[in-house]
C-alpha cells in the first residue's frame, strides 16, 4: 500500500518505518527541515532504540517531504501522527491536528482517487467526527465515509520500545464508520495476529485515554500503596509481587518509585479531566492520579534530607534525566521537580544521563553536567536515582550516600546509606 505519514515524531516515524518493513511504501510529511533532510538521509531526528537500523534496512521505500499535495496526491492512505500537546490549563492543544486536516483537505480537493485519512494523534472522544471530518470536508468540498473515508486508530507505541510495540501489539483498535475504510484497515493490517477490535470512531478514540489513564492510575495507586509500605518498613516490590500474580490483577505497571513522566501519560490525564469537567463530570480517581504523581518525586527530597541536614552548597548528583530509560526525552521528566527543588534549597546540582543531557540543558543551562556516571558519583556529596538506565547497575556505591527513586540493586546492596523511595 502507499501510505503518507504526517508528522515525524516517534508515533510518525516508527508507525512509518514499521509499515515499510511490512513492504509498503511511505511518504512522510513534516513542517520541519532538519526532520524532512535527516529522514531522507537515513538518519533518524529523534533518539529510539533500532529505529535507524530499522531505516538503513528500507532504504529506497520511504522519503520525506514537506509537501503535502505530493504526499496525498502519491498515497492511498494518509495517516495524521502529529503531537496534541497540552495547553496552560491541562485542555489538549488541536493546532497541529486541525492545521494537518486543513492541508490534506486542501489537497484532496485536487485528487480523484478514493483516499482514506486516519487520525493516530490522540485525541478526545468526539474530535475526528467533530472537528477533523469538518475541516476536511470544508476544504476539499468532499463528504466523509462517501468521497473519502475517516478513521481513528489509536496507537500503543512506547517511547524506547516502541518498534517492538509496533510489531507485537496487544491490540489494534479500529475506529471506524463505513464499510469500505474498515476493508482498507484491515487489509493494512492484515500481517498482524493480536486481536483486532474494530468499533464506532469515538470509542477508538475513548480507548486510548481510558487505557492511558489506567496504566497512570496503576503507577499512582503503586506510589500510594509504596509510600504506606515505606513508612511500615517493608518493600513494596515484594508487595506488587504477591499483587501482580493475581492474573485479574497482572505485575506490569507496579513499579513503585517517582512516578510517571513523558509525553503521553501526564498530558492525556489532565486532557481528560478538563474534558470530564467541562461535561459536569467528578474525576476523581484521575485528579487523585495527578496529586500523587506530582509530590512523589519530592519524597527523594525529603529522605535526602533525613541524612543531608542542609542541602545548602552540597554537591547533589541526579543520575538519570530522560523521563525513562531508553529515551533522550525529558517531557514531564520526574528530575525536573528535583532539580527545581534542589536549586531552591541552595544545593548544587551536578547531573548525567547517557542521552538526555543536551535536552535538559535546554531546560536547565546553568546547573553542572558531568561527563560520566562515573564521575558523577565519585563528585557528589549525595546520589538521587532518577531514571533506571541499565547501565546505573555496574557503578561503584561503596561508601555514598544514595536516595533512589527507581531502585537500582546495586545502590541498594552497596552503598554506605541508602534510601529507597518505596523500600
Ligand atoms: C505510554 C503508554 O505506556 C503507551 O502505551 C502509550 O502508547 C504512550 O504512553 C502514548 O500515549 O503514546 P510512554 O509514555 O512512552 O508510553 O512510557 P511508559 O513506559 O508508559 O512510561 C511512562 C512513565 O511511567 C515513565 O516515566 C515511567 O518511568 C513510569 N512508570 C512506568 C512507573 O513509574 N512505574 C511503572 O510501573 C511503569
Amino acid at each position: 500500500m502507499k501510505i503518507s505519514v504526517i508528522g515525524c515524531g516517534y508515533v510518525g516515524l516508527v508507525t512509518g518505518i514499521g509499515f515499510a518493513e511490512l513492504g509498503n511504501s511511505i511518504i512522510f510529511v513534516d513542517t520541519d527541515d532538519v526532520k524532512v533532510n535527516m529522514i531522507n538521509a537515513l538518519k533518524t531526528p529523534i533518539y529510539e532504540p533500532g529505529l535507524e537500523e530499522l531505516m538503513g534496512r528500507n532504504k529506497g521505500r520511504f522519503y520525506a517531504t514537506k509537501d503535502y499535495r505530493e504526499a496525498i496526491q502519491n498515497s492511498e492512505v494518509t495517516l495524521i501522527c502529529v503531537g496534541t500537546p497540552s495547553m496552560e490549563d491541562g485542555s489538549i492543544d488541536l493546532s497541529y491536528v486541525k492545521a494537518s486536516a486543513e492541508q490534506i483537505g486542501r489537497s484532496l480537493s485536487e485528487k480523484d482517487e478514493y483516499h482514506i485519512v486516519v487520525v493516530k494523534s490522540t485525541v478526545l472522544p468526539g474530535t475526528t467526527e467533530e472537528i477533523v471530518k469538518p475541516i476536511i470536508e470544508k476544504e476539499s468540498g468532499k463528504r466523509a465515509f462517501e468521497d473519502f473515508g475517516l478513521a481513528m486508530n489509536p496507537e500503543f507505541l512506547r517511547e524506547g520500545n516502541a518498534i517492538e510495540d509496533f510489531f507485537k501489539p496487544d491490540r489494534i483498535v479500529i475506529g471506524v464508520r463505513d464499510e469500505s475504510t474498515r476493508s482498507w484497515l484491515e487489509e493494512l493490517y492484515r500481517f498482524f495476529s493480536c486481536p483486532k477490535l474494530v468499533t464506532d470512531i469515538k470509542t477508538a478514540e475513548m480507548i486510548k485515554y481510558a487505557s492511558n489513564a489506567f496504566l497512570a492510575t496503576k503507577i499512582s495507586f503503586a506510589n500510594e500503596i509504596g509510600n504506606i509500605c515505606k513508612k511500615l518498613g517493608m518493600d513494596a516490590y515484594r508487595v506488587f509481587e504477591g499483587v501482580g500474580l493475581d492474573h485479574r490483577i497482572n505485575p506490569a505497571f507496579f513499579r513503585a518509585g517517582i512516578g510517571f513522566g513523558g509525553s503521553c501519560l501526564p498530558k492525556d490525564i489532565r486532557a481528560l479531566i478538563r474534558r470530564a469537567e467541562e461535561l459536569g463530570e467528578q474525576p476523581r480517581i484521575l485528579r487523585a492520579v495527578i496529586e500523587v504523581n506530582e509530590n512523589q518525586p519530592l519524597r527523594l527530597i525529603e529522605l535526602l534530607k533525613k541524612h543531608v541536614q542542609s542541602l545548602r552548597g552540597k554537591k547533589i548528583g541526579i543520575l538519570g534525566l530522560a523521563f525513562k530509560p531508553g529515551t533522550d526525552d525529558v517531557r514531564e521528566s520526574r528530575a525536573i521537580l528535583i532539580v527545581k527543588k534542589l536549586i531552591e534549597e541552595g544545593a548544587r546540582v551536578l547531573a548525567y544521563d547517557p542521552k538526555a543531557v543536551e535536552n535538559f540543558r535546554k531546560l536547565f543551562p546553568d546547573i553542572e553536567y558531568a561527563s560520566s556516571a562515573e564521575e558523577l558519583v565519585a563528585e557528589s556529596d549525595a546520589i538521587m536515582i532518577v531514571t533506571e538506565w541499565r547501565d546505573f547497575e555496574n557503578l561503584d556505591y561503596r561508601g555514598k550516600i544514595v536516595i533512589d527513586g527507581r531502585r537500582i540493586e546495586r545502590a541498594m546492596k552497596e552503598a554506605k546509606i541508602y534510601e529507597g523511595v518505596c523500600w
